[in-house]
């Protein structure tokens, strides 16, 4: 059973505020902590905040921590820690809003994350295989990685507008594989950089990627790293465009990055259909998230209805199940990018992930660009057979330590690993 329940504010890696905890049972202690992002919508669950502006600049997570360790601990203290379902559901009840704003999604995640792993402990099995059977799922499965090779929008300080280009080692046999094409790619695009345009441009933005001071070129850049490191057939290209970051009135900024804004690269969303019809010839690419506005849902419907690649749904369904049901109602996208602060606790997400494969989408595992050295979405995207996962560049420890998971639970499954591969969206 839980025998205690202990939180503290830690820094996240881009060293803001956010929640960790230990939670207890008679077995061990069992730690976890919450990511966090620059993108926030009216949708998702709350991030608590403290707001004194002369502490941290208002983003401490004091009181998330205060609800923790007074409220929450008391409520779960002498449960068992297998029943997920019945943790989760006494935080909503504690809770008592719609959108977790009272304790603070990101006390209750932390909690339900810790208590997860106590759950799995307590079965004495993995945790990837705890939150398979959590899910009624039996078949894990390793996931096709998005290595985020390029950032930028409001990832980065260059002037792209796109939020990051990813690489998808989709033609891998293994996740092992998979890992070192995606490594092998990063450091090969490192030196067309750098050959290009300098080692000034090699900075990295928040999720590891580089970031060069270019725009279009980006894609060649990449397309050309791919070809020099030899995968030419077997990595394919994704985008993050984020465009509701850079949408301004019905029209799209694409120079919004830049400090001397031209105003001259305004594209309506025609042009910008235009644009990721062209880009999908010209490239690889197998995967656009957020194309448009997040509520312009006629051009997200126009795209998808194209069949061109994969189109993603970010910050349009911000992981929120009344939205996931209009998208798949109004066939707005085709899969859902899973960010699992956005939701709230481990039960919620698993319902949301049957809720997209019901609708046969593709599902994206998604790290936040404000991370934590925890490791669960790995697991989570095992256990729940995603298929896709999203946790940055294949270098900048946050990130690895997701990557580097998979290749843990990879060995331990041994002959039974499966990696999704061209089953990528299934
Ligand atoms: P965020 O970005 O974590 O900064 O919100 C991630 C994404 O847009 O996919
Ligand atoms: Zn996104």
């Amino acid at each position: 059973v839980i025998t205690k329940v202990k939180a503290r504010q830690i820094l996240d890696s881009r060293g803001i505020p956010t929640v960790e905890v230990d939670l207890y049972t008679n077995k061990a202690m069992f730690r976890s902590s919450v990511p966090s992002g620059n993108s926030t919508g009216m949708y998702e669950a709350v991030e608590l905040r403290d707001g004194d502006k002369g502490v941290y600049l208002g983003n401490g997570v004091a009181k998330a921590v205060k609800n923790i360790n007074d409220k929450i601990s008391e409520a779960l203290i002498g449960m068992d820690p297998t029943l997920q379902s019945q943790i989760d559901h006494a935080m909503i009840d504690l809770d008592k809003t719609e959108k977790k704003g009272e304790l603070g999604a990101n006390a209750i995640l932390a909690v339900s994350i810790a208590a997860c792993k106590a759950g799995a402990a307590e079965k004495e099995v993995p945790l990837y295989k705890h939150i398979a059977d959590l899910s009624g799922k039996a078949n894990p499965m390793l996931p096709v990685p998005a290595f985020t090779v390029i950032s930028g929008g409001r990832h980065a300080g260059n002037n792209l507008a796109i939020e990051e280009i990813m690489i998808l080692p989709i033609g891998a046999s293994r996740f092992e594989e998979a890992l070192r094409m995606g490594s092998e790619t990063y450091h090969h695009l490192k030196a067309v950089i750098t050959e290009k345009f300098g080692p000034h441009n090699c900075n990295v933005g928040e999720d590891g990627g580089f970031a060069p001071n270019v725009s279009r070129e980006a894609l060649d850049l990449v397309k050309e790293a791919i070809g020099r490191a030899g995968y030419d057939e077997k990595i394919k290209i994704a985008l993050d465009v984020a465009a509701t970051n850079f949408c301004i009135g019905k029209r799209y900024d694409l120079d919004f990055q830049s400090p001397q804004k031209s105003g001259q690269d305004f594209k309506s969303a025609e042009d910008m259909m235009e644009l990721y019809r062209q880009l999908c010839v010209e490239y690889p690419i197998v995967s656009i998230e957020d194309p448009f506005d997040k509520e312009d849902w006629e051009h997200f419907k126009d795209i998808s209805s194209l069949a061109i690649c994969q189109v993603v749904g970010d910050d349009l369904l911000m992981s929120n199940a009344k939205r996931i049901e209009r998208a798949i109602t109004e066939s707005a996208c085709n899969t859902l990018l899973l960010k699992v602060n956005q939701v709230g606790t481990v039960t919620e997400v698993i319902e949301v992930v049957k809720q997209a494969k019901e609708a046969h989408w593709g599902v994206v595992t998604s790290h936040r660009s404000g991370e934590t050295v925890d490791s669960f979405i790995a697991d989570l995207s095992v256990g729940l057979a995603a298929g896709q996962i999203k946790a940055g560049a294949p270098c900048r420890g946050e990130r690895l330590e997701k990557y580097n998971q998979l290749l843990r639970i990879e060995e331990e499954l041994g002959d039974q690993a499966v990696y999704a591969g061209e089953d990528w969206r299934q």
